[in-house]
């Protein structure tokens, strides 16, 4: 595997922070040129420090951290600190950290490094909201074209939502960006609850990555919160985000199928919910390859090993 170049942008929270530390524990795979953050779990004054706190607790201040987007497009904000707490990473302590936000705002970063790079050599891993793809589609279309595939944790088909019945929490906090990045003909890749339920750590790989793990995997350790929910089963959490790394390390843990898929933008009762043409029966064209299944333990031990080894 050549190494892959990504942005990430995210919203840290708990496991947007696995994300990051499962990207710089793979500097033979993947190399991780800069974050980009946006409001989703917590506020953006909130996701970028806390992207620059990981960075530093995982030993890489030189990654440059950028703020983006402090609201959706055309809803009001939702955030989802029920689950990741006021400070966005419950179960660790928080400070400001000594690397500096960058004053770039996040879409002139991302427009003007992949203006500089050439075409097709950098993808965009996003784990929250999509206001800030959305955003930069709407402006520079032509560069946003440039990006080799943007590769999502978002939505759910058999899983059902986790904000609403209907809909998984970072389409549901912006469903007009997501039907923006939808409809922006940039190769996507996605992984909703569908598969990210499967992948879980518990208690069991909390003590792990204290006992036996590196400065960082200690550091996050109190991030594996397990929360008893019905659907994942007792005293477990799903690692969301790093399912899009994994598979960028280990494409072959997932099943994935081209379909076509929508959001829904406007019903009150089902809006952010993502509508899988698993059969294709709309006639509608294939936009997103969609990972419908995976080997769920494998994956973990994959994001935990390789975090406990940084
Ligand atoms: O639904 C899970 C997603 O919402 C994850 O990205 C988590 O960080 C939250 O943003
Ligand atoms: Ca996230």
């Amino acid at each position: 595997m050549s190494t892959e170049k990504i942005i990430l942008d995210c919203d840290p929270g708990r496991d947007d922070a696995f994300a990051i530390a499962l990207a710089l524990a793979s500097p033979g795979e993947i190399a991780l040129l800069g974050i980009t953050t946006v409001a989703g779990n917590v506020g953006v004054e909130l996701t970028q420090r806390n992207a620059r706190l990981v960075l530093e607790l995982c030993g890489r201040p030189d990654i440059p951290v950028y703020a983006g987007a402090d609201r959706p497009l055309n809803r009001e904000m939702v955030d989802a600190v029920d689950f990741h707490g006021n400070s966005g990473l419950h179960g660790i302590d928080v400070y400001e950290p000594a690397n500096p936000l960058q004053p770039e705002h996040a879409i002139d970063y991302l427009l003007q490094t992949l203006t500089d790079a050439e075409a097709a050599s950098i993808t965009l891993v996003a784990t929250g909201p999509l206001t800030n793809l959305a955003i930069a589609m709407e402006r520079a279309p032509d560069v946003m074209a440039r990006l080799k595939q943007v590769v999502i944790m978002g939505g759910a088909q058999r899983a059902g939502g986790n904000i609403t019945p209907a809909a998984e929490f970072n389409i549901y906090a912006d469903p007009h960006a997501a039907a923006r990045v939808m409809r922006g003909g940039v190769p996507l890749v996605m992984f909703g609850l569908d598969v990210t339920h499967q992948v879980l750590a518990g208690n069991a790989e909390a003590d792990n990555m204290r006992r036996h793990g590196g400065v960082a995997a200690n550091a996050l350790s109190g991030l594996v919160l397990p929360v008893s929910e019905e659907h994942v089963g007792p005293a477990q959490t799903p690692l969301h985000d790093p399912c899009t790394i994994a598979w960028l390390l280990q494409p072959e843990l997932f099943q994935t199928r081209l379909v076509n898929m929508e959001i829904e933008c406007d019903s009150p009762l089902t809006q952010g919910m993502t509508v899988v043409d698993m059969r294709a029966k709309t006639g509608r064209a294939p936009n997103v390859l969609w990972a419908h299944d995976v080997d769920g333990p494998a994956t973990a031990e994959l994001i935990i090993s390789r975090i406990m080894a940084l």
